[in-house]
């Protein structure tokens, strides 16, 4: 292992070089190698073949130090670090099944859902899962959490890290929470990160929501290319944070309705294809009444199946687990009218699909998809009443959704 990680152990790399790049945010050889020789030209204003140079010396540097492969490898080479890529368990036997074992250090998991889908305490279950030993299934790591709509409860932390049994003072000394107040500001905070990660043993990175704030800033037909160009950047500066650092990044992504789709999903990434096509994993999350869906979408090597969970005291749970404590309460008022609405399917499925198309009634894709207006539709209350008083049709769009939303996401 190379212990000098500092720029100046690069030969070449005097002061006067050290000084600008961590001025421009940065601070160690792995830095070098998240940020690219294009991008550190632009930002340090120093020569492209010099960026390259740099960047070079640092890839030679680490892979040296067996922190990097090789360029060229062989399969058996890559198998066998395969293996020791670590695993985050979910603390859930369902969701461990979807991810054949846990989510994953070096990639990039993109939970992505409707409003109250979960991802949330999705995001807040992981952030303590991966405190655990790791015979426990987690990697004794900490986190680093870009909350970006201010959801990041300490509270919701510390009744997880007690249904786990696990101190939660503890839990909440590990976890390290970056509130990003704007895009630009988001961006920032993950060029900066390198050091944190290091410094911290940060072994998970999440960034809850990762599209929110582009989605915010970027209205309109007009400003499409700008903010998948920005979106771009960030995305992937997320995987090779994750690769470069051996850490698991964690995005959430808000999806809406969208009312033009007949036949398959009406609920699309908002973050179009850029997520979509660097995320190593998708999970689609679904409300089925009390219960929810996960759904491996995209993965190089999982089959695409569903899962069925719940969400609970603990955070994310098995669907047996929320049962149990169900038949508890319905022993304890003993009113059977409450048996018959927990445990009746057709409840369940009444929050399926909100139907944007009743409220709107307007069947244009670019009219939805751009306005503002429908994003805040899909996230108000009122919406979840509408959607309660349009129960059958929405199943079943749904259901004939399963085998067709691998069309490419554009909005
Ligand atoms: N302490 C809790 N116990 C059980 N369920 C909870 C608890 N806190 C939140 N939830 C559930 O989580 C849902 C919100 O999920 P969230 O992760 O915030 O959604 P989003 O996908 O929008 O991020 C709520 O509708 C509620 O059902
Ligand atoms: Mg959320």
């Amino acid at each position: 292992m190379v212990e000098d990680l500092r720029l100046d152990s690069l030969e070449g790399v005097g002061p006067v070089t050290t000084r600008k790049l961590s001025d421009a945010g940065i601070h160690n050889v792995m830095d070098l190698i998240v940020r690219g020789p294009v991008e550190i030209a632009d930002i340090t204003g120093m020569e492209k073949d010099t960026a390259e140079k740099i960047v070079d010396k640092a890839r030679q540097h680490l892979v040296e130090g067996g922190l990097l492969s090789k360029d060229f490898v062989s399969a058996t080479e890559i198998y066998k670090r395969r293996q020791s890529i670590g695993k985050i368990t979910t603390g859930t036997n369902c969701l461990d099944t979807l991810f054949d074992g846990g989510i994953e250090t070096q990639a990039l998991t993109e939970v992505y859902g409707e409003f109250g889908c979960g991802k949330t305490q999705f995001a807040h279950t992981m952030s303590v899962m991966v405190q655990k030993t790791k015979e426990e299934g987690g990697l004794e790591g900490t986190v680093l959490y870009i909350d970006t709509e201010n959801t990041f409860r300490p509270e919701r932390i510390v009744t997880i890290a007690k249904a786990h049994g696990m101190d939660p003072d503890k839990v909440l000394d590990n976890i390290i929470v970056a509130r990003a107040y704007n895009s630009a500001h988001q961006t920032l905070i993950l060029e900066e990160s390198g050091a944190i990660i290091k410094e911290n043993n940060v072994k998970l990175l999440i960034v809850d929501s990762a599209v929110g704030l582009f989605r915010a800033e970027y209205l309109g037909r007009g400003t499409l290319a700008a903010r998948q160009q920005k979106l771009n950047h960030f995305v992937h500066l997320l995987v090779r944070i994750a690769e470069t650092y051996d850490c698991a990044a964690l995005a959430t992504n808000q999806v809406m309705a969208s009312p033009d789709v007949f036949f398959g999903d009406p609920t699309r990434p908002v973050g179009g294809n850029v997520v979509a096509h660097t995320s190593t994993y998708r999970i689609y999350f679904k409300k089925s009444g009390k219960k929810r869906i996960a759904r491996m979408v995209d993965s190089p090597h999982h089959p695409e199946e569903e899962v069925i969970f719940a969400l609970g005291e603990a955070g994310v749970i098995d669907p047996e687990e929320a049962e149990k404590k169900t038949k508890k309460y319905t022993k304890k008022v003993k009113e059977p009218e409450v048996e018959t609405i927990t445990e009746t399917p057709k409840v369940e499925t009444i929050t399926e699909t909100p139907k944007v198309e009743t409220i709107t009634e307007t069947p244009k894709v670019e009219t939805i998809t751009e306005t503002p207006k429908v994003e805040t539709i899909t996230e108000t209350p009122e919406t979840k009443s509408t959607a309660k008083t349009s129960k059958s049709k929405t199943v079943k769009s749904t259901v004939d959704a399963e085998s067709n939303d691998s069309e490419p996401i554009e909005e």
